[in-house]
């Protein structure tokens, strides 16, 4: 089969949690542009539709389902009715998560710590047991969760170690799962991001223009990514092109992680 054939996904069906913005919804045009069904999933119904609208004038076919992420009790929640209302999924994206705090350690109460585990960990892990359960007994599936290099490296400008912690905690549950399940036909991969230009971080920036810069001057790139260019590697993990690959957490973030 030629290589750009390999890309291809018609016939597939696939969920993108938070696909509604920013880096999701990036990965999710990608998925769709390339053939696949794709439901996204977010808080906010406003959000969805207008996703939904977006990938659909681009010729895609995508449907949305409301759901708060925030626990693993909210995620099983809403696989089940994911898999009731758009099963079979062949594709699932877990893209939810996210930092939104900027506590000392010697700080933060409890409950933040817990709440940040469970976004960023714990959801995740019941997306791809529930999810992934049905793809192994058809023998074809693929697993992609968003971690971030701050699983690799300690943030300078904003603290809050759970995030730093459930990221690494992710990205080594990709690998132990991927090991599992790699004779079986559903490979498990993860994207680890740098810094990129979504919709909240140009708010950010906006209002603190400094740490823009002090962020720029640590990527070898010399800027941040653009949330388009994430889409490349979204489709290749998701497709019959990444055949051979499983258990990898792929770094893109510019050449941060270099220096
Ligand atoms: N942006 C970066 O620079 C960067 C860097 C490294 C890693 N990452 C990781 O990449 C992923 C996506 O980041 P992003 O910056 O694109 O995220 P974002 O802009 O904060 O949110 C993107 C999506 O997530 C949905 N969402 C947020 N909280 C949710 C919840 N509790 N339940 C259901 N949906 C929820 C949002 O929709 P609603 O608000 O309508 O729910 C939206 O669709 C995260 O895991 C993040 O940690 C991002």
């Amino acid at each position: 089969m030629p290589v750009l054939d390999r890309f291809r996904l018609d016939g597939r069906r696939a969920l993108v949690t938070g696909g509604s913005r920013g880096l999701g919804l990036e990965m999710a045009r990608a998925l769709c542009e390339a053939g696949a069904e794709v439901v996204i999933v977010g808080r906010d119904e406003g959000h969805l539709d207008d996703a939904v609208e977006e990938l659909s004038a681009g010729g895609g076919r995508a449907f949305s389902l409301a759901a708060d992420l925030a626990d693993g009790d909210e995620a099983a929640r809403m696989c089940a009715l994911a898999l009731q209302s758009f099963g079979p999924i062949d594709i699932a994206i877990n893209n939810v998560g996210g930092r939104r705090i900027n506590f000392a350690t010697e700080e933060m109460p409890l409950e933040e710590w817990r709440r940040i585990v469970e976004l960023n960990l714990t959801q995740a892990f019941v997306c791809t047991k529930v999810l992934g359960a049905p793809m192994l007994e058809r023998g074809w599936g693929r697993v992609i969760n968003v971690a971030s290099i701050s699983g690799f490296v300690a943030g300078k400008p904003m603290r809050g170690r759970s995030y730093e912690t459930s990221k690494a905690a992710l990205a080594m549950f990709t690998k132990a799962v991927a090991a599992d399940w790699a004779p079986r036909g559903v490979t498990v991969n993860a994207i680890a991001p740098g810094t990129f230009l979504t919709d909240a971080n140009r708010r950010w920036f906006h209002e603190r223009p400094e740490l823009k810069t002090e962020i720029e001057a640590t990527v070898p790139m010399g800027r941040l990514g653009e949330p388009s260019e994430i889409a490349g590697l979204a489709l290749y993990l998701a497709s019959d092109a990444s055949s051979y690959m499983t258990g990898s957490v792929v770094v893109i973030d510019g050449g941060r992680l270099l220096w």
